[in-house]
């Protein structure tokens, strides 16, 4: 019935709202799931919602501004909902009337952050399924050291997978068992992931983002906290950990659009390493033909230099994230999926079934 008052905007607004309460946060942010189904309904927060920069998820980017002025210290009944800032597990009564008249009051403090910065949560746990995907190009690739290069890099924190701990619930620790970042996946269905006993040596990382994301930057790193659902504690605290982590020495990004900078990354990597591009939760949200272009630029490129691509993306139409991998040798490409996993890396479904 909303439907029908809605303009075409906010209809397909609405729409974006309802698919995130019913798809994306059942199972991680039963608040965000409650807020996302009457949004959908509320013309007013819709045309609020409706200044988010344009290419962005807008419930993601909307949620986040939000949860960024109650972590900033907002005072407002409306936190006692958010187990992020009022560190209680009981939350009675409906939020939304709370929600709302948080919003409207704070319209002019919520226009300027979701017009102007982007959804670029960057999730640790998602190295958890990048692992034995590298493990299995440094298999395929021995006796090199690797050249990593991140599409998407956010703060660049995946750059640094190789610092990390990681716990399969197979008895042992991978990697770092005594890195400040410890990570814990499950591993689902019969086959096991190889992954690796020793880590490949990393010679060269690197990440490309249109907006790097600075450390040690307190402001910037309240923005990404504030992508993280206010329920997920755990993803809470490997984030900052690995903020931690990265103060130390972080990791390069360099800025700009992918299409653009890429060739001279690339050009710049060192020889004689096995030059491994990730990306994750990045290009999904391409539209086709950038997709189509990052693609021919990498096929291009590899008629110089052989490389490896692991994606690990949502693609529409799938009922979760694919791992895969392409061998991008000679001018083709040869794709293969290596398993199923949760969108932040909390359980992994390895498919691939002969790892040589
Ligand atoms: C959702 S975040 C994912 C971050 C990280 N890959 C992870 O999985 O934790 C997507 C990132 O891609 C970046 N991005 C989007 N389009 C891009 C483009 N055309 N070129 C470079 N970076 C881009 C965004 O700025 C954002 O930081």
């Amino acid at each position: 019935m909303a439907s029908q008052i809605l303009g075409g905007k906010l209809e397909a607004l609405s729409k974006q709202f309802r698919y995130f309460s019913e798809k994306v946060y059942p199972g991680s942010s039963p608040l965000y799931q409650q807020l996302a189904a009457k949004i959908a309904e509320d013309h007013e927060i819709l045309t609020l919602a409706s200044q988010a920069r344009k290419g962005e998820l807008v419930p993601n980017l909307f949620f986040g501004a939000i949860h960024f002025l109650l972590l900033q210290g907002a005072k407002h009944p409306l936190s006692a909902f958010f187990p992020s800032v009022s560190h209680s597990t009981s939350t009675d009564g409906d939020p939304y009337p709370y929600f709302r008249s948080f919003s409207l009051e704070n319209e002019k403090r919520i226009r300027p952050l979701i017009s102007s910065r982007r959804v670029q949560t960057n999730e640790v746990q998602r190295c958890a399924c990048l692992l034995p995907a590298f493990g299995q190009v440094a298999r395929e690739s021995p006796k090199r050291p690797l050249s990593i290069l991140d599409i998407g890099a956010s703060a660049g924190l995946n750059l640094l997978w190789d610092r990390y701990g990681y716990d399969y619930g197979m008895g042992r620790k991978y990697a770092d068992p005594d890195s400040p970042v410890q990570i814990s996946c499950t591993l689902r269905g019969e086959l096991r992931p190889p992954i690796p006993e020793v880590l490949p040596p990393v010679e060269s990382r690197v990440g490309i983002d249109l907006n790097p994301i600075n450390v040690r930057n307190p402001e910037e790193m309240l923005w990404l906290r504030s992508l993280v659902w206010p329920e997920n504690t755990r993803r809470a605290e490997l984030l900052q950990q690995a903020i931690g982590l990265a103060k130390q020495e972080p990791p390069r990004v360099v800025a700009g659009d992918v299409l653009d900078v890429l060739p001279d990354v690339l050009s710049g990597l060192p020889g004689d390493t096995t030059i491994c591009l990730f990306h994750s939760h990045t290009v999904y949200q391409f539209p086709q033909e950038l997709r189509d272009r990052l693609s021919s630029l990498i096929v291009e490129y590899s008629r110089n230099r052989n490389l490896f691509e692991v994606s690990f993306e949502w693609w529409r139409g799938k009922d979760q994230p694919l791992l895969e991998l392409s061998r991008v040798h000679d001018g083709h490409r040869e794709e293969e999926v290596l398993a199923y996993c949760n969108p932040h890396g909390e359980w992994l479904q390895w498919t691939r079934r002969d790892h040589p």
